[in-house]
């Protein structure tokens, strides 16, 4: 199945459809065993034709996701590499020292996209324009081919790019049938900045939905094809995750068939305001690695 390239607003393509590894392994630690069952995920997906792969620091999976990878044996070129910086890592000497252990721990020498992760409002005393301005500072020289941003909203997107006139490419943020994002989503489509969207499936809470159900039945697909199809039918570029080799192959074969309008503004319909949030709110989000809190 070949999924279609989107031409990210700085003119770089990137496949619409791509693999989510955050937590394939049951732990977030570096050992050997957990980067190994994030290898065999990878390459799982790589053998069902995902060339596009979402990571970040605070999955402490670059390792594995590397790994699996290079057993696939294909050159770099092939794939679409994206990373993300951690939350504790945004003093700008942060970003180029953990930047650069990002490209150790993939074996790459160049990131296709990096983004910052969470815009941290009220933590270094708010300040994730000097971040920003760091992260551009790799790619301007050549060590990331696109920049963008992830869990900002209308605020965060407007201030970064007011004071560093510099626009992300991306803004990955979560978006699923139960979670519209309503108001992200349309500063994004103001500043020309492409929607990827996280926990496209709501991280499985939409998969038992009555009335997804009842369109996937019509179809005759499952209802992940008909969430992600809804997706990329709009315009989104997609990353789920799953373990399951069989569901891999299921969740990029959705190339082949289209939802009409009224099935579309049916899921549409379902959004269910701030309740339907899986993951934290940008606003207020301050979890930082090896603070004393839950992983996120
Ligand atoms: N930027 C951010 O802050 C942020 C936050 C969250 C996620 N992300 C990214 O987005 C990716 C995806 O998000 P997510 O992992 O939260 O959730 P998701 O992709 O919405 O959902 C994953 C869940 O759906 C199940 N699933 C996947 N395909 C399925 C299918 N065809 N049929 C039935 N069940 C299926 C998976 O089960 P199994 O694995 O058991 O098969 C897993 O439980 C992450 O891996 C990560 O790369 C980014």
């Amino acid at each position: 199945m070949t999924v279609p390239m989107i031409i990210l607003n700085d003119g770089v393509e990137i496949p619409q459809l791509g693999f989510g590894t955050m937590d394939l392994a049951d732990a977030r630690d570096d050992s050997p065993e957990s980067h190994e069952v994030t290898a065999v995920g990878v390459a799982a997906a790589v053998a069902a034709g995902y060339r596009h792969f979402d990571t970040a620091q605070m999955y402490v999976n670059e390792r594995g996701v590397g790994l699996g990878l290079a057993r696939s044996g294909l050159p770099r070129e092939e794939f679409f590499l994206t990373s993300k910086l951690g939350n504790g890592n945004h003093r700008p000497d942060d970003v180029r020292r953990s930047f650069e252990q990002t490209l150790t721990n993939l074996g790459v020498e160049q990131l296709d996209l990096f983004l910052m992760h969470w815009p941290l409002p009220t933590l270094y005393g708010g300040d994730y324009v000097s971040t920003w301005r760091a992260m551009a500072g790799l790619a301007d020289e050549g060590l990331v081919r696109s920049l963008g941003v992830s869990n900002f909203n209308r605020d965060h997107l407007n201030r970064i790019i007011t004071e560093t006139g510099r626009v992300p490419s991306v803004d990955q943020i979560e978006v699923h049938p139960y979670f519209a994002n309503h108001d992200s989503f349309a500063a994004c489509a103001e500043h020309g900045v492409a929607i990827e969207a996280y926990s496209p499936l709501g991280h499985a809470s939409v998969l038992n939905d009555p009335e997804l159900v009842e369109i996937a039945h019509r179809y005759g697909r499952s209802v992940a094809e008909i969430v992600l199809r809804w997706h990329t039918q709009q315009g989104r570029i997609v990353i789920p995750k799953t373990k399951t080799p069989a569901r891999m192959a299921q969740n990029i074969a959705i190339f082949d068939f289209a939802l009409t309008v009224d099935d579309l503004a049916a899921i549409d319909a379902l959004h269910k305001g701030e309740d339907g949030r899986r993951g934290p709110n940008p606003e207020t989000f301050a979890w930082v690695p090896n603070a004393d809190a839950p992983k996120p």
